[in-house]
């Protein structure tokens, strides 16, 4: 827990403008500023920063809450690594000592070190002529790494044995909990801590800014499992890192290649492309895509070339179109991955492989086209139809006439009457996404398809009154004072929904407590997205021109009397829930 003066200060200090105004051009909007959204694609500015109140909120996508929350986003970090970087931006130092209360989350800080003492010892091991001789001779030998790449990329061995790292870590003063939560050891059904690497070769994967926070390790045979990598620990998510960019960063300004693996990125750095990177596995994700379009201009995409590879590439093509990235696919032919590639042809052959890699667009077109029979007419129909579909769903003007002409060539009818009916398809292709987005639209606002709080639409009156009074409270410190006091009787029983209960306790504890309420430390309690509903709370309350004691009053009345319906309903009881809602009806007359 970091101190709430401590949060209160990084705040003060973090002028939200100035943060947000590095990453987004803001225009002046009246009192406000609004930009280009970060988080979603889109062509009017829908983002709005408030100076006022040091908040911020897409009217697009949701997103929304205060400095923090949007270092959070824009920087895939948890709330105190947000902190972090924020008070290191602004000259402040948070106080590292761990709660009396003992929690027992363990500082990211402790990962990091932990982590850098294992591979001193992975390393060390792998050195050593007699513990790694058989890992030193697969990496050089079967794997051809030289002596250097070997160091610069800080590989290193785990000895076949259960209990060496565990019980150099713990001489080293590592705990047996910092040890498990760093998912080094593991702790043996006769209650003793055991090494989860052994006998496997060592990759660790460092962030940009030189962390160690994870490892990766792989047998030395066909043994499975082939690779074993640290879960998500305190200090390491993986969707949120990707292998090799603490060194690509310098080399990848113009340019960088995507690949799958360890091995694929350390063969490609070692070759020359020292812009490589890897997605850990397969999987990537709308976070890696927003890492990558902060570090590069365009992508080269070097997946696989198996099947679950190639289903990657396109997953990767369409969310790193979502950030604006031009992207384009290596097409590996003769091996399986770029290790095997450079190892069977040579760098030169790579090289002359990268430079000819087709545009997306060009590698959709063959995919397309290889699945009709272009010799007859049904087939061109059909191959047609589907590459003119594919070129209206392209943006730039200019690209889709290229791609026009590239697809009148392969399919041998004219120009013309291919822009028809592309012409035709965008036509229905904008219809469609405003359909949708209306729909979207209607759905939210009636509460449906609510993920940050889906429990408001099986009760909207229920949810509109909490709005309402949390909306209130946390704007206003007289009205928290109220309930806190309960001077007006508000309790979290009588909340409908889960995030509106969380909310309530959690503003009132924080009103109760020594420090007294701040917003941005609900960060610490919240989720980004949850944040980003508290701001538009509070920015719907802000509009209203009547946010006194009485509107208060209503709304926690509406709520108490919803509440009683509600049991009423379940013992059977409806003469009760009548006479609340005649109470209600009355109360609201008298009240217009
Ligand atoms: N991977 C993993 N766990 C597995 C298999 C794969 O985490 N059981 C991840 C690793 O990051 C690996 C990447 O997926 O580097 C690609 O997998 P694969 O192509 O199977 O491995 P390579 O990197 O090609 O490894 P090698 O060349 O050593 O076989
Ligand atoms: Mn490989």
């Amino acid at each position: 827990m970091i101190p709430k003066q401590v949060i209160e200060e990084i705040r003060h200090r973090c002028d939200i403008e100035d943060v947000i105004g590095s990453y987004v051009t803001l225009k002046r909007a009246g009192s406000n500023r609004n930009g280009l959204c970060p988080f979603h694609s889109e062509k009017t500015p829908s983002f709005t920063v408030f100076p006022a109140t040091q908040s911020f909120y897409c009217f697009g996508c949701g997103a929304g809450g205060d400095v923090i929350t949007f270092t959070q986003k824009m920087e895939n970090l948890d709330y105190v690594a947000a902190l972090e970087m924020l008070a290191t931006r602004a000259g402040i130092s948070i106080p590292n000592d761990p709660t009396p209360g003992g929690s027992p989350t363990i500082p990211r800080r402790r990962i990091y070190e932990m982590n850098l003492e294992a591979a001193k010892f992975f390393r060390a091991a792998l050195f050593d002529p007699v513990l790694g001789r058989e890992a030193m001779a697969y990496l050089v030998e079967h794997r051809r790494l030289t002596g250097a790449t070997i160091k610069r990329f800080g590989l290193g061995f785990a000895p076949n044995d259960f209990g060496m790292l565990t019980n150099h870590m713990k001489k080293a003063g590592f705990t047996e909990a910092e040890l498990i939560a760093g998912f080094l050891s593991k702790k043996s059904q006769r209650g003793t801590l055991f090494d989860l690497f052994r006998n496997r070769i060592i990759f660790p994967v460092i962030d940009t800014a030189g962390n160690i926070v994870a490892f990766g390790g792989r047998v030395m045979d066909d043994s499975k499992p082939k690779y074993l990598n640290s879960s998500d620990t305190p200090g390491f998510k993986k969707s949120r890192v990707l292998f090799g960019l603490n060194y690509a960063k310098e080399y990848c300004g113009e340019e960088l290649i995507l690949c799958e693996g360890y091995m694929d990125t350390i063969a490609m750095h070692a070759a020359g492309f020292q812009n490589a990177v890897a997605t850990l596995g397969t999987a990537i994700t709308a976070e890696h895509a927003r890492l990558i379009s902060r570090y590069t201009k365009r992508v080269i995409i070097n997946y696989d070339s198996d099947e679950a590879g190639q289903k990657a590439a396109d997953k990767a093509m369409q969310l790193l179109d979502e950030v604006g990235m031009p992207v384009r696919v290596l097409k590996l032919q003769g091996a399986k991955d770029a290790d095997e590639f450079i190892k069977k042809f040579g760098n030169d052959a790579f090289h002359s492989l990268l430079r000819s890699s087709s545009a997306a667009f060009d590698f959709k077109m063959d995919k397309s086209l290889a699945k009709y029979d272009l010799a007859t007419t049904d087939g061109k129909i059909r191959a047609a139809r589907e590459l003119t579909s594919l070129i209206a769903a392209t943006h730039s003007g200019v690209e889709r006439e290229l791609y026009l002409n590239t697809a009148s060539a392969r399919l041998g009818i004219s120009v013309e009457s291919l822009a028809n009916d592309v012409k035709r398809a965008r036509m229905r292709q904008i219809r469609e996404a405003r359909q949708k987005q209306s729909r979207d639209l209607e759905l939210t606002a009636r509460h449906f398809g609510d993920r940050v709080n889906p429990d408001a639409a099986k009760d909207p009156a229920a949810a509109a009154a909490e709005e309402v009074v949390l909306g209130l409270l946390l704007l206003f410190s007289e009205h928290r004072k109220l309930c806190a006091t309960g001077t007006i009787t508000l309790t979290p029983e009588d909340f409908f929904t889960d995030l509106g209960r969380r909310v309530f306790v959690a503003v009132i504890d924080a009103e109760k407590s020594e420090d007294g309420f701040s917003f941005s430390a609900l960060g610490e309690q919240f989720s980004p997205d949850e944040m980003g509903r508290l701001v538009r709370l509070q920015q719907d309350r802000q509009n209203l021109n009547n946010n006194g004691k009485e509107v208060l009053v209503q709304a926690v009345d509406t709520l108490i009397s919803l509440r009683r319906a509600r049991e009423a309903r379940a013992s059977g009881d409806f003469t009760s829930e009548l006479a609340a809602r005649r109470a209600r009806i009355k109360k609201k007359q008298e009240g217009n």
